[in-house]
């Protein structure tokens, strides 16, 4: 493999974990402030990195290439609101999507027909993170300045069930 796509890979899988990380934090958050199901649903999302790190980690080494696992930076956003969290998880999200194309960018450029491949699940799995983190702004916009209806949104993402990734390595 490329030595360039391989150490983006590599780096990939600490931006995954430091991912499921912030939205650890966020659950956290949500927790503290009696919201079980926002933090339901950030726990799942939690998961859901750790899934995607493992995919890179997993493929790395299944094609012969040495993984580094790096230290896991510290989440150290500030949430003062309800809506904080979601809005920084929907620029957290641009920004992954970014992390993916530029990997895929190196991919195509050395003709790593295989990563490409391998990356168009995550390019899929971008367009969903970035639609659902910017539906919840959507629903915290229309709801939540309301008590009744925020505990029905509450309710809502409480249901939200964790299912490992369709993507099998
Ligand atoms: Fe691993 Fe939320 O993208």
């Amino acid at each position: 493999m490329d030595r360039k796509v391989s150490e983006l890979l590599n780096d990939q899988i600490n931006k995954e974990f430091y991912s499921a990380y912030l939205y650890l934090d966020m659950a956290n958050f949500y927790s503290s402030k009696g919201l079980d199901g926002f933090a339901n649903w950030y726990e799942i999302q939690a998961k859901e990195e750790q899934d995607h790190a493992m995919l890179i980690y997993k493929y790395l080494h299944n094609n012969d290439q040495d993984v580094t696992l790096g230290a896991i930076a510290k989440p150290d956003k500030e949430f003062k609101s309800l809506m904080d969290p979601l809005t920084i998880a929907h620029a957290h999200e641009q920004y992954v999507t970014s992390l993916i194309d530029a990997i895929y960018d190196a991919a195509q450029a050395v003709k790593d027909h295989r990563t490409v491949q391998f990356l168009d699940w995550f390019i899929k799995e971008q367009g969903e993170e970035e639609m659902n983190s910017s539906s919840m702004i959507t629903k915290m916009e229309l709801f939540g300045d309301d008590a009744k209806a925020l505990y029905m949104l509450n309710s809502e993402l409480a249901g939200r069930t964790y299912s490992a990734p369709s993507l099998k390595l």
